[in-house]
């Protein structure tokens, strides 16, 4: 590690642990309330749980994004961070903002809009935060001694994150014109911006892992953003085929957003092209799984789950339903978290000095959490058709059908346990590390640390 500053990360990354074990505990209320057991209904209704479990998703894959730039951007604009006793308050005020967020939600302090349930007075304060956070962040980069393609994207990815929440700030009294805008901060969130700050971050990790030239790596980079811009942008039509929209959204939504697939597609071909031309044997064997499984897994729930469900006829039917879920899952999983998942196990031997590159532990974590989601993807598809079939087709009623696709949960809850050891063993890898210390590890030695183990 080149500079001490990076460290700050570590504080982000620990939060991010945190909050994603809350996030699959309520993942369990959810899983158990839909088998039919349903106990602390009165505690933490359905609606309440499934707000806190997305949220708390969205938070510590933020948290994730923040550490993951407080770690890069020293690094690649070679300069110490701007300042750390701000970056300290930037994280602190965070952490508490997130706390309490999700705790209103458990007394009704929320606003009813799928993934942008904070009210407003709290969405003022994120603001104020995530200003404070860029303006570090720009000021390290320039105040830099270098300058890269890498940084940049990521930098950008992260201010049009923040300025992409504004539009759901706005306030609308009519629900289809209030949806349309929502759909600016979801849909060009994940499937616009974070992907600039997915293709960052990636860079970065493949010019450290696979020692391929920066040249190569970031050519790449400009060819998985434009088409990023060119589905993705005009991709948000395939939320507005039934919404109260105009009718040519069902032919602008399915031509662009079935082309979205590609920037996936791009994402995984460069990242295993990388790793094959690579020229180093990187000996932090954990951080390369997780890199190429996030190019790998991303294209497998975001492009495929998200095409099969994504045309007009389609949506038509899925709309809303367990599919959705099913796709929801793999792709936040696959893109990033697995992202985060990935920068965290690059970046906690360098801060720390511990060489966990290749342990039990940490294979288990990886392969558990892998299996485990894409087993619980399964059965939220099988739960998903059954629903769209019996609800959509046949015509029963909603809890008719709920009642029918029960024993699916079962085998969710089976899977998620897998997954949730995988986390486990992830976690127990984290804290392993233990706190980032002065005897932190500089590059070169990590390399040093594969030729003597060689
Ligand atoms: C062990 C863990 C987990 C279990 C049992 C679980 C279960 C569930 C259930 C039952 C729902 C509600 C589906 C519905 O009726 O609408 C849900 C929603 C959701 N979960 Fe999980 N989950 C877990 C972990 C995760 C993880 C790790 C992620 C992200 C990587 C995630 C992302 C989501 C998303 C995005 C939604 C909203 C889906 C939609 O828009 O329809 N969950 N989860
Ligand atoms: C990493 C990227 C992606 C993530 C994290 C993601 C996640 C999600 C989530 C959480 C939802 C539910 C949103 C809500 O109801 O508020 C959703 C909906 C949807 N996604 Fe994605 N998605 C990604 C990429 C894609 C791609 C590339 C496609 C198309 C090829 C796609 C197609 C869709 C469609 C059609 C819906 C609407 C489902 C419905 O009508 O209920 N997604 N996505
Ligand atoms: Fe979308």
């Amino acid at each position: 590690m080149k500079f001490k500053s990076q460290k700050i990360a570590y504080h982000f990354f620990a939060l991010s642990m945190i909050l994603l074990i809350l996030q699959i505990i309520y993942g369990f209320i959810l899983g158990f309330a839909h088998m039919g057991y349903d106990g602390l209904h009165e505690l933490i209704a359905f609606n309440t749980a499934v707000t806190t479990h997305k949220n708390l998703l969205v938070v510590w894959i933020l948290s994730g994004f923040m550490g993951a730039a407080y770690f890069i951007i020293p690094d690649e604009a070679d300069n110490e961070l701007f300042s750390v006793p701000l970056a300290k308050l930037q994280f602190w005020s965070f952490a508490i903002v997130g706390v309490v967020a999700v705790a209103g939600f458990h007394v009704g302090w929320w606003e009813g809009r799928k993934f942008l349930e904070i009210p407003r007075p709290l969405d003022w304060l994120v603001a104020l935060n995530v200003i404070l956070f860029l303006v570090i962040i720009l000021l390290t980069q320039i105040k830099g001694r270098k300058s890269s393609t890498t940084s940049w994207v990521l930098i950008m990815g992260l201010v049009f994150a923040a300025l992409l929440y504004l539009p759901g700030m706005i306030y609308f009294d009519n629900i289809s014109v209030d949806s349309f805008f929502r759909w600016w901060v979801v849909h060009l969130w994940v499937e616009g911006v974070w992907e600039l700050i997915m293709g960052g971050i990636l860079a970065y990790l493949l010019i450290k892992i696979t020692g391929v030239d920066r040249e190569v790596i970031e050519k790449w980079l400009y060819v998985v953003v434009g088409l990023t811009f060119i589905s993705g942008i005009l991709g948000t039509g395939h939320h507005y085929y039934y919404t109260g929209g105009p009718n040519y959204w069902l032919m602008i939504g399915g031509i662009f957003s079935a082309l979205e697939p590609l920037a996936f597609l791009g994402m995984t071909v460069f990242a295993v092209q990388m790793y094959r031309k690579g020229n180093k044997k990187h000996p932090n064997k954990l951080a390369l799984y997780w890199t190429l499984s996030t190019a790998i897994v991303s294209f497998l729930g975001a492009g495929l789950l998200g095409l099969a469900h994504t045309l007009p006829q389609v949506n038509l039917y899925t709309h809303g339903t367990l599919v959705t879920a099913m796709h929801g899952h793999l792709a936040f999983w696959g893109a990033y978290a697995s992202l985060v998942l990935a920068i965290i196990s690059y970046s906690m031997p360098l801060m720390t000095g511990r060489k966990i590159f290749d342990n039990r532990n940490g294979n288990l974590a990886f392969w558990c959490s892998n299996i485990g989601m894409i087993a619980m993807t399964t059965a939220f598809a099988a739960a998903g058709v059954a629903q769209v079939y019996l609800e959509r087709i046949a015509g029963y009623d909603f809890m008719t059908t709920a009642i029918e696709i029960q024993p699916h949960f079962f085998v969710l809850i089976l899977a998620a346990t897998l997954f949730t050891i995988g986390i486990l063993f992830f976690i127990s890898n984290f804290l392993k590390f233990g706190r980032p210390t002065d005897e932190e590890m500089r590059e070169e030695e990590e390399f040093e640390a594969l030729n003597t183990a060689a």
